[in-house]
Formats: structure tokens, sequence, C-alpha cells
């Protein structure tokens, strides 16, 4: 968690770079800082880790003043990265990985063990990879070995500026992405600076709108687009971006939470106890790694305790097998609906993980939710209950 408390830093005695700036990151959320070149959001960054000091007001990191922390430790217990990379060119990607677990003193074996479990996790074959210089790679894949560098030793808090900035279109939408599966899985508190709101919207749990110093709006990407503050912000959102279709929205945004996870090896019985035990008509079939492989009913599941035992094992099962990417819109899922004929579907990150659920039956009330956002909000509550026994 980082709380700014009216924090200001003033340049040369004159220059207000950030003036009285509060508001707090929470711990797991990611954060996007966002503004017109030279608002000062790079200066906020960098008194997080203390490469500049507040010149008033206080900055906690975790409930603690972080002046009193030491900076050079205090800057190894963050992760830092910026649009440069800053990776170091005569050493291999292995060793810029694991700069940060170098100075703490871990052991060789350690080191190499970690460089393999991070590259692995965005996809890139350590085999290939840990032993090829910088200049090997090509951009997109730099700046994802300067993000596991910032991840090596395993911060709470990552602070990214602009960390996606000199990238391609392509590869840009690309490394969002990866950085959105990433943080589903780890959870970091992350501050992220970008001047591109498509960013901002695509990234923040929440966003920070900075105009000379100042702090104008600190709100959801949604309340942001259906709220904006003042005349300023509405015109750096853009008027395209404030009227989204309904339909465009991503499944993650509309999604319910994820039903019991059974391992494909656990009996009928064990999925039947961890549906009752959740109350859930549904559960998720996941294989050792944790990859979906299908979903299965309560109605199915009876039948096939009563044909086939309770000791047969889930994967062997017929199951549903048919999953959505959180990132695809809502029209995509009822799309996926239809084609399938089924009530259900799971929704999926890119690696396949469960994490959550999109059903028929709460098709209605999402989309009377984001035509009609206040007046629904009301009621939602009201209609969660018999929206859940429908699809029942
Ligand atoms: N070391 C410094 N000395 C004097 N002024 C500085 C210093 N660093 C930054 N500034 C000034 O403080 C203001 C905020 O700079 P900052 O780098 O935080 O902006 P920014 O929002 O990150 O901009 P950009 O989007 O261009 O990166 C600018 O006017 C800048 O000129
Ligand atoms: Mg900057």
């Amino acid at each position: 968690m980082i709380t700014f408390d009216n924090v200001s830093k003033v340049f040369d005695g004159e220059h207000i770079a950030v003036d009285e700036l509060s508001g707090t990151v929470e711990e797991g959320q990611l954060v996007v800082l966002i503004g017109p070149s030279g608002c000062g959001k790079t200066t906020t960054l960098q008194m997080v880790n203390r490469l500049v000091e507040p010149t008033s007001g206080t900055i906690y990191v975790n409930e603690r003043d972080h002046s009193t922390f030491d900076p050079v430790k205090l800057r190894r217990t963050m992760g830092y990265v910026i649009q440069e990379i800053g990776l170091f060119p005569h050493m291999t990607v292995g060793q810029n990985i694991t700069i940060v677990p170098d100075l703490e003193g871990w052991d060789s074996e350690l080191k190499s063990e970690r460089a393999h479990d991070l590259i692995d996790m965005v996809g890139m074959d350590p085999d290939i990879y840990l032993d090829r210089y910088p200049r090997e790679l090509s951009g997109g894949q730099q700046q994802r070995i300067g993000v596991l560098r910032a991840l090596a030793v395993d911060p709470d808090i990552l602070l990214m500026d602009e960390p996606f900035g000199a990238l391609d279109p392509l590869t840009r939408d690309q490394l969002q992405d990866e950085l959105t599966d990433l943080q589903d899985r780890v959870k970091k508190t992350i501050l992220f600076v970008t001047h591109d709101m498509d960013e901002a919207l695509k990234m923040g749990d929440a966003i920070m709108m900075m105009q000379q110093g100042k702090l104008l709006q600190f709100a959801t990407p949604d309340e942001m687009l259906q709220d904006p503050n003042n005349e300023f912000i509405a015109e750096f959102i853009g008027a395209e971006r404030m009227i989204l279709s309904p339909l465009e929205v991503p499944v993650k945004d509309v999604m319910r939470g994820s039903v019991p996870e059974v391992e494909e090896n656990a009996t009928l019985d064990a999925c039947l106890r961890a549906m009752q035990d959740a109350e859930s008509d549904y559960a998720s079939v996941v294989d050792g790694r944790g990859k979906l492989v299908g979903m299965l009913n309560a109605d199915r599941l009876q039948k096939l305790v009563d044909d086939r035992g309770r000791n047969l094992a889930v994967g062997e099962a017929p199951l549903n097998h048919t999953s959505i990417q959180q990132r695809d819109n809502l029209m995509e899922a009822v799309h996926r609906l239809v084609e399938e004929d089924c009530d259900v579907i799971a929704v999926v990150d890119r690696g396949k993980r469960p994490v959550g659920t999109f059903s028929r039956a709460s098709l209605p009330q999402i989309l009377a939710d984001k035509i009609w956002p206040r007046d629904a909000a009301a009621t939602h509550n009201d209609n969660e209950q018999s929206e859940v026994e429908d699809s029942q």
C-alpha cells in the first residue's frame, strides 16, 4: 500500500512539479497515473522510491513513513520499470533478471532457478533466452525482461514509468495483456505511469488524473468515463471513449466470481462436496497446473454419480469445454453462449486459468447496468438473488 499525504515537490525553490497530492494505492491494486507531459507523473513515482525527496508532505509505504526507511533498502523492495528498459548490454538476460538477487547475495542455484521461473511466466523459453544478450532480443522481449527484473525479489510494490511507451502498438497491446495476466496471479501494488488514455482505461483498477502537479480526479475507469470531474478530463478522455457500447465491455468487467475448482483426478464425490461447501451449482475442473479442463453442473454431476458411482474421476466425466478469455468482449461472450447452446461458460485468463463465469441469466442485468448505470445500481442487489435462482 502506498499513501500520499499532502505531498509536494518544488524544484529550485520555485518550480512546483507536484502540488499537495493526496491519495492511496491499495494493496494489490494497479493505479494508473496519467496526465499531459510535464504534469509531475515521473516526479511522483520517483518520490515513492526516494530517487526524489518530497519538499513537504509524507508518503507512507505499507503504513510506515517512508522517509524512515534506508533509501537503498527501500528501493530494493520496490520493482522499478522504465521506458528505456535499462538492461545492461554486457550481461546475459539471466544475469540482468537476477541483478537484485545478486546484490542481495543469493546463491547461484537459487538465482538461476528464479530466472527460469520468471522467464517461463512470460512464455519465453529459458533454454533459448537466458543466455542471450539484450541486443539479441526484440524491443518487446527486452521490455518483458525489464518487467521480470523488477519482479525478481518478489517486491510488494512495482513502479512503472511508461513501461510500454517505446513499443509498437501491437507489441504494446500484447505486453499490456501479459502484465494484466501476471497481475492476476501475483497481485502486486502497482503505480503505473502513462499518458495514453486507452492504456489507463485498460490497465487501471483506478486512475489518478494529474494536470500541472495537481491531482484532478482519482476514480475507477468506469467512474471517470461516466462522470469526469471537469472539462479538461472529459477532453483528455475523448468523446468517442465516453460512449463505449455496452457490448464492447470486456467480459472481466461483467463476469461473476469463480466457482469452486476441482482437480481432474478428484472423485465425483469430492467435486460434489466442494460444490456444496461453496453453495455453487457449478465447478471448474482443472489440471495439475490450474488450467481449465471444463465445467460441470450439479444436475449432470448427480446423474453421473447415479450412473457411474461416486469414485469416478471428474476428468473422466463429460464436461462443458466452452470458455472465453476475460478480455474478450460481451458480444463475443454472448455469441459463444448461443453457438454452444449452454447456460454458463467459464472465463479464463491467457494461461487458461479460470477467473470467473458468465451466464445467460446475468445478461439482462448487465445490459441494464451498462445502459442505465445509476438507477440500475440501486436495484442490482435486489435482483441478484432472483437471478441466481433463475440460473439454477
Ligand atoms: N530535476 C529537476 N529539476 C528541475 N525541474 C524538474 C526536475 N525534474 C522534473 N522537473 C520539472 O517538473 C515538472 C514535472 O516533471 P515530470 O518529469 O514529473 O513530468 P511527467 O509528467 O513525467 O512528464 P512526461 O510525460 O513528459 O514524462 C516538469 O515541469 C519538469 O520540467
Ligand atoms: Mg515522465
